[in-house]
């Protein structure tokens, strides 16, 4: 699919003047009038206004999630939910041009990222169309004259609150599991990049699903998203975004027990060993942090080297990172765009001061590109060299183009670095040794581990953190036990019941 025979159709009949909320199959505006606008970072200008969603939006959306919960979806069987997904993987296929410019323009990524991302969420709800059908019980063998099987049921309304580096990505995460599950979702987009998710809403209009099931309200996190965790209607929280944040919905959401599951920061370690292919580890290490211009929880912010081969690497590494093309991420050509607000773009430049005061070294980038770039959010491609792992810039999330370079001596060192951090994301390690490579993948204190390459993730590999990266996975077959309940059914078989009190 190009861009001229299928793009532009959505955007093209797109009010980006005045989107509305999606709640109960309809849309909707503030229930107080209220608006924010959504910039694209690129131009540094608004390119769109939104109804900005308070808590009497968020009560009514919710009612409208559990009367499709109690009602019509109830009664929509396993294979029926299927189709559902299977309707809208068709839809976003055929729209998925059309999805990567909006997502282009209201992020800032460039679009060869957000072609990538829009194949891929297609594959994610084809995958969890299947997964309606395989989320199973158990029968258990005979411990007494009982039959015991376990169902898994669904947990009723699913709050979704999702960041705004990847919004139709993190969507589909959680909006995926929570209708294989048969649950109901209020998915409340980031305030930064309000856009996609409700023109994914719009494709749902095309795809006949019960009003209520699903429900986009995009709003501010501290009246929105805190409405929606306070909500006693809301059975579950899934969220994606900074640990600050995820801590205080989890103080927030045990004053009712909801279960919650969170995907938080990272500082992931990158460790480069002296026999790595050398070619590949700079390749793919320059895609691990530079990627969505550095703005993701999985980042290789910090680059472990092993001294021997320091500088070899790092001349190559910095060669890369200078190649990079930065520019107007709409163009095919373009490698990284912009930041995706002026408040990130703000953190990060803060961040390389904080960095050179320290001690650390810009060895290239450290500032935002000139001339016609110098309207929009750009950073360039930065590697801050001569960094200790007990500097803040290798200790704190930049979530930017960022990372620290940090030499290490032998394995043992390199694994107690990587280990020295509060996060326990993603991590890589790039060497020829096979035994290596497992032995310090087994030690790494983190969710997922890449040998010899960076950043890869799919529908099938659970993904999520140790430490302050979070709690619960997403993906995979086990994301179900994070979107349905587990009963328990005892069946008695016994003909004449003994009397306990005889
Ligand atoms: P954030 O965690 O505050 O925002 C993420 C989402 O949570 C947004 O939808 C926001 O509206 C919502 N939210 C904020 N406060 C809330 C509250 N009290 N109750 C309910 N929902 C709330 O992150 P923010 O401010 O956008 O970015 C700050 C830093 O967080 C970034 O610089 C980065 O370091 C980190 N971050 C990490 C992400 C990840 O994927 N791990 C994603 C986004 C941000
Ligand atoms: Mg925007």
């Amino acid at each position: 699919m190009t861009a001229s025979t299928a793009g532009t159709r959505l955007l093209g009949a797109l009010d980006t003047e005045h989107l509305q909320l999606y709640y109960g199959g309809g849309w909707h505006d503030a229930a107080d009038g209220a608006t924010f606008n959504s910039y694209e970072p690129a131009v540094g200008k608004v390119w769109a206004t939104v109804a900005e969603a308070g808590p009497e939006d968020v009560d009514r959306a919710v009612r409208a999630a559990r009367q499709a919960f109690e009602g019509p979806w109830r009664k929509v069987l396993a294979p029926d939910r299927a189709r559902v997904l299977l309707r809208i993987a068709t839809a976003l296929e055929k729209y998925q041009e059309d999805l990567a410019q909006i997502e282009s323009r209201d992020n800032g990524k460039p679009i060869r990222e957000t072609r990538a991302e829009l194949a891929n969420i297609v594959r994610y709800f084809e995958y969890f169309a299947g997964m309606c059908q395989n989320v199973l019980g158990e029968t258990m063998p005979e411990a007494g004259p009982f039959f015991t099987y376990t169902r898994r049921e669904p947990i009723g309304v699913v709050g979704a609150i999702i960041p705004w580096n990847s919004p139709l990505l993190m969507l589909s995460w959680k909006l995926c599991p929570a209708l294989a599950g048969g649950n109901t979702i209020v998915l409340k987009p980031a305030e930064d990049t309000p856009v996609s998710a409700l023109v994914f809403a719009r494709i749902l209009e095309e795809v006949d699903i019960p009003p209520g099931v699903v429900n986009i309200l995009p709003g501010y996190g501290a009246r929105a998203g805190d409405a929606l965790v306070g909500h006693p209607e809301v059975d579950k929280i899934a969220f994606t975004g900074s640990t600050v944040t995820g801590k205080a919905i989890a103080a927030k959401a045990s004053q009712s027990l909801k279960l919650v599951t969170f995907e938080l920061g990272g500082k992931s370690p990158n460790i480069i060993f002296a026999d790595a292919n050398l070619d590949e580890a700079v390749k793919r290490s320059a895609y691990g942090i530079f990627s969505a211009a550095g703005q993701s929880c999985m980042a290789a912010s910090r680059t472990l080297v092993q001294r021997s081969i320091k500088e070899a690497f790092l001349a190559r590494f910095a060669e890369k990172a200078r190649a990079i093309r930065v520019g107007d991420p709409l163009q095919t050509s373009t490698q990284m765009g912009a930041q995706t607000s002026l408040r990130q773009l703000n953190k990060i430049k803060e961040y390389v001061e904080i960095g050179a005061n320290e001690g650390a070294t810009v060895l290239t980038g450290g500032q935002s590109p000139q001339g016609s770039l110098a309207d929009g959010f750009f950073f360039t491609p930065t590697i801050l060299d001569n960094v200790d792992n007990r500097m803040r810039v290798a200790q704190e999330e930049i979530f930017g183009p960022v990372t620290t370079v940090i030499t290490f001596e032998d394995e043992d060192e390199a694994i107690r670095i990587a280990n020295d951090t509060q996060y326990g994301l993603a991590g890589a390690v790039w060497t020829r040794d096979v035994k290596r490579a497992h032995r310090v993948a087994a030690q790494i204190r983190a969710g997922t581990i890449w040998i010899n390459n960076y950043r890869v993730v799919n529908h099938l590999m659970p993904f999520g953190g140790y430490k302050q990266s979070g709690y619960g996975r997403e993906n995979g077959r086990q994301v179900m036990e994070h979107y349905t309940q587990l009963k328990s059914v005892w069946v008695d078989l016994q003909e004449d019941m003994p009397d306990w009190y005889a």
